[in-house]
């Protein structure tokens, strides 16, 4: 099946956005790693699924449905792709809003083979009606048909194969409950600390064929805001920085001086995360600021910030979130060289205390 979400080719605009681009897609296919034991990090989820796999497979029945959870780039995909290898069954994949009528899925459905996975990517985005006729595959391994109508309308049940739901999704919060009860698993994949990212980009370096000093795997790391695909992206121009301007080989130089000429600073941040800690600050005083204002000032959609920004800047610290909208904290202050004092500091001890 076609990876649909992915194969809309973008010209590549930023170096830390989270999101998948033409570029990537060619190359997160030679990086991605193929089984558990290639993929880096996450430890506590990838014991968990070594026992459900072998737990699985010795019972010749399929994974659990498993609800896959974490901002974009963090291996979500990745991890589907290896549960089916890991499995020997066969992963179709598909999105959402890809799957526009409830004829769509169950001729999805019934292409399953015994055991297989279905992966549905955005799966908050799924129209309410295409939703409700998963319910009974999820639970039933079977789809309900209407066929004729008034008086003579009738159920008839489509009996499918036992198999794996997998659903990707940004936020967990957007899923309905009745959708998200039915998950026997949920995984909610964290930002990667610095050195499971250096370790990440070590492997990808080895694939690509470019020598990599320890420590400027690690000043990489630092620089990809916690996200794989970041990381990976960041080595690659890196990679041309060093072909280029440099030796060839990637050290700690490069790295510093490529950093620069992509607006990426100490933190991590390139523009974008730094245009929206200067608007909560100085446009906003420090906040609170809500998310649609944020949006308008930023010129990007209210999606972008709450699932590709926020979520790193939150986890770090620099961002804070009130029943109010966001404020910028201190770190946040300290990061742009603006003082921290007087209204600003006063205002978060009245909006945190509450
Ligand atoms: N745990 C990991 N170990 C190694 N590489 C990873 C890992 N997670 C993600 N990656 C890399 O990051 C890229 C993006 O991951 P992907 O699964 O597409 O993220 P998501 O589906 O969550 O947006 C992959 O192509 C892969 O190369
Ligand atoms: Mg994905």
């Amino acid at each position: 099946m076609a990876k649909r979400n992915e194969q809309v080719a973008e010209p590549e605009t930023r170096a830390l956005d989270a999101a998948a681009t033409g570029e990537d897609v060619r190359f997160e296919r030679s990086l991605r790693p193929k089984t558990l034991d290639d993929y880096i990090g996450q430890t506590k989820h990838k014991d968990n699924l070594r026992v459900f796999v072998e737990a699985s497979r010795r019972r010749g029945e399929p994974l659990d449905h498993l609800l896959l959870s974490g901002p974009p780039g963090l291996g979500k995909t990745t991890l589907a792709q290896i549960l089916a290898a890991e499995m020997g069954v066969e992963l179709h994949m598909t999105n959402g809003p890809v799957v526009e009528h409830k004829g769509a899925l169950a001729g999805l459905l019934t292409k399953l083979g015994k055991n297989d996975i279905l992966f549905i990517d955005e799966i908050h985005r799924l129209n309410p009606v295409v939703e409700e006729s998963l319910y009974p595959a999820m639970e039933d391994f079977r789809i309900d048909v209407m066929t004729g109508d008034g008086a003579f309308a009738s159920s008839i049940q489509i009996p499918v194969q036992p198999f794996t739901l997998i659903g990707a999704t940004t936020r967990t919060g957007l899923l309905t409950a009745p959708l998200h009860s039915r998950f026997g698993q949920l995984i909610r994949l964290d930002f990667y600390p610095v050195e499971d990212l250096a370790k990440i980009v070590e492997r990808s370096a080895k694939l690509l064929g470019v020598e990599v000093a320890k420590s400027a795997a690690l000043a990489i790391a630092a620089r990809s805001r916690g996200t794989p695909r970041i990381a990976n992206r960041l080595l690659r121009r890196v990679r041309d920085f060093a072909e280029v301007i440099g030796s060839g080989k990637i050290d700690d130089a490069i790295v510093i001086k490529s950093s620069e000429r992509l607006d990426i600073d100490s933190a991590g941040f390139d523009e974008m995360d730094r245009r929206l800690l200067r608007v909560i600050i100085v446009d906003y005083d420090g906040g609170p600021v809500g998310v649609e204002t944020l949006a308008a000032a930023l010129g990007e959609p209210r999606d972008t910030i709450e699932d590709v920004y926020e979520p790193y800047l939150l986890q770090q610290g620099y961002l804070g979130r009130t029943t109010r909208g966001r404020v910028a904290t201190r770190k946040a202050y300290e990061h742009l060289g603006v003082a921290f004092a007087g209204t600003a500091a006063a205002k978060q001890e009245e909006l945190f205390d509450e």
